[in-house]
């Protein structure tokens, strides 16, 4: 409703009674816009909700730790969400809502402080990785290899973000496109965004030997272990990374389900891991790879929208289905799924914000 004056206020309020809190944000604060205090007042409004979104806190609060968040800066951000809330607001904001407003942000800020303090016993705020590999597989997509300085623990299907010298304070999510290797190596996908702050780097700017920073893993895109079902991945474009990491975790089991891999993308010269699917499909007796492409008519294969190739194939209902990939292809696939009788509580997701141009 306020446009970008909600952030205008927010942010220049935190900067004028507590300059020291301006280096924890980007030098440009043009792609940051209202990210943090639209999220911090979405969070905070669900604050009576706290049992739910606890686990989410304490890997909020883990992961502010890469920012250089400390928490005497908590109450400090605090007061300039009260005073952008009461500016906004106008008469409507009473003195009982600001002190639930209050009372709410105290407990959300105690649960993030404590897990990063927690945190900060036996985990660095982030690590150093390095580049040693590094292939442009289309103009826009490249995958590549790092090397952490410490070991880092995750399970397969979850991200961290990344930062990079070039563009210092911008921190975006990426996937790791691997089940975790004892030599502290990862591999990652990244897509080019149109105008994008990072993706562009990332895809286009990096070089073997160089230096990347990488925050704690986040996200609950894991495998069910104790389900038992086979396995349906539909993977959208750079989606693919986490479900790949899954698809080799898989491969580690005793006795492997039946997993079906749908890869899809818009043109066919995007199918740019494909080649090392179909070798890890011809290893594995039970996995199936199924490239779908949906606007090249030149292409051999399933054509069409993922959602409908998917539909197409199978009757899914008995399945464990784990969808990643742009939102209007994530929410697509959900809903037909669910359309055809597939239980929501056997689909786990995870969105990666952006949609196909
Ligand atoms: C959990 C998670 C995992 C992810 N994993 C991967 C991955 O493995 N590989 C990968 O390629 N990407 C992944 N992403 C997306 C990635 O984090 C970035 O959003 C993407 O690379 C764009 O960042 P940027 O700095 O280049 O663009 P920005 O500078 O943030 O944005 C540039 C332009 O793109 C638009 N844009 C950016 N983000 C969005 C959005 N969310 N919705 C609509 N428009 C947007 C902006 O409006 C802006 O105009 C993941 C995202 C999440 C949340
Ligand atoms: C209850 C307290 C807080 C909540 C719920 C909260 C929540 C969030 C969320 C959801 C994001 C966006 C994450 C992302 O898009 O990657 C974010 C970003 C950020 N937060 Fe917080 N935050 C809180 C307090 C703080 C404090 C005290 C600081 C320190 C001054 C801080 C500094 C930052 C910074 C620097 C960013 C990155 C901004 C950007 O790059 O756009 N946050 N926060």
């Amino acid at each position: 409703m306020h446009g970008d004056a909600v952030p205008l206020f927010f942010y220049s309020d935190l900067f004028l009674r507590h300059p020291e809190t301006r280096d924890l944000f980007p030098v440009s604060m043009v792609t940051t816009r209202g990210r943090l205090v639209y999220a911090l007042a979405r969070i905070v409004s669900q604050a009576d909700n706290l049992a739910e979104l606890e686990p989410f806190l304490q890997s909020l609060g883990r992961d502010h730790r890469k920012f250089g968040a400390i928490a005497e800066h908590f109450p400090a951000v605090g007061t300039s969400l009260l005073a952008t809330l009461a500016h906004f607001n106008g008469p409507a904001w009473t003195p009982r809502l600001a002190d639930d407003w209050k009372a709410a942000y105290g407990l959300v800020s105690q649960i993030m402080i404590e897990a990063a303090q927690g945190d900060a016993v036996n985990r660095p705020a982030f690590w150093q990785a390095t580049v040693l590999a590094h292939e442009l597989r289309r103009f826009d997509i490249a995958v590549f290899r790092v090397v952490t300085s410490e070991p880092l623990d995750y399970l397969p299907g979850q991200s961290i973000s990344m930062e990079s010298p070039e563009r210092p304070r911008i921190w975006r999510f990426y996937s790791m496109a691997n089940a975790p290797r004892d030599d502290q190596t990862m591999d990652f996908h990244v897509r080019m965004i149109d105008g994008g702050t990072l993706s562009m780097v990332l895809a286009r700017g990096l070089a073997v030997g160089a230096r990347l920073r990488i925050g704690p893993p986040f996200g609950v895109l894991t495998y069910d272990l104790t389900s038992g079902r086979d396995v349906l991945l539909v993977a959208g474009s750079t989606g693919l990374a986490p479900l790949k990491a899954i698809t080799e975790q898989i491969a580690t089991l005793a006795d492997p389900p039946r997993v079906h891999l749908f890869f899809g993308v818009r043109t066919a010269d995007s199918l740019y891991d494909l080649a090392d699917l179909e070798k890890m499909a011809a290893g594995y007796p039970w996995l199936t790879v199924v490239p779908a492409v949906s606007d090249d008519p030149r292409f051999g294969g399933e054509r069409g929208p993922l959602p409908e190739v998917v539909a197409r194939a199978g009757n899914w209902h008995e399945h464990d289905v784990y969808v990643c990939g742009p939102t209007a292809m994530v929410e697509a696939t959900i809903t037909q799924l669910t359309a055809m009788g597939v239980p929501r509580s056997q689909i786990h997701s995870e969105d990666l914000g952006w949609s196909e141009p």
